[in-house]
């Protein structure tokens, strides 16, 4: 068996027995059975399984787990709950930026990474932001709406 690894995900410590280069996103989803992040494309090109890593996104469908080794990963069930929602949950809520819904976790990770670094970004700033991540129903005005309402 594979020496298990240990994560701090969303504040909680995991030993997973996992091996080393199976990627982050297999690890939070069949291990953790956390399923916000999404398998999209699974070459780090759309987004869909962004996390916070050290508060940082990353593309989780790209990064084996032993890279997130004593780093702090955060998934969308950190940022809120169904009842308490956070506030960047909160903007794509209430402006219901979701058809499918699938990329929504790449957005609002994105989007709340960014505000982590820079609380007040230009919409110019915003929009390249979310340039690489991708929504293939074609929603991205709702998108770019609830994102910049969770930027104001
Ligand atoms: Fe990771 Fe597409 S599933 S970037």
């Amino acid at each position: 068996a594979p020496h298990p690894i240990r994560l701090t995900v969303n504040g909680d410590v995991h030993d997973v027995p996992a091996a080393p280069d199976t990627a982050l996103l297999h690890v939070l989803r069949n291990d953790l059975e956390l399923n916000g992040p999404k398998y999209g494309c699974g070459l780090g090109e759309c987004g869909a399984c962004t996390v916070l890593i050290d508060g940082v996104a990353a593309r989780s469908c790209v990064i084996p787990v032993r890279a997130a080794q004593g780093r702090a990963v955060t998934t969308l069930e950190g940022l809120g709950t169904r009842q308490r929602p956070g506030t960047t949950q909160q903007a794509f809520i209430e402006c219901q930026a979701a058809q499918c819904g699938y990329c929504l976790n790449g957005m609002i990770m994105t989007v709340e990474a960014l505000l982590r670094r820079n609380p007040n970004p230009s919409e110019q700033v915003l929009r390249s932001e979310l340039h690489h991540n991708l929504c293939r129903c074609g929603t991205h005005v709702e998108i770019m709406q609830a994102a910049w309402r969770a930027v104001q």
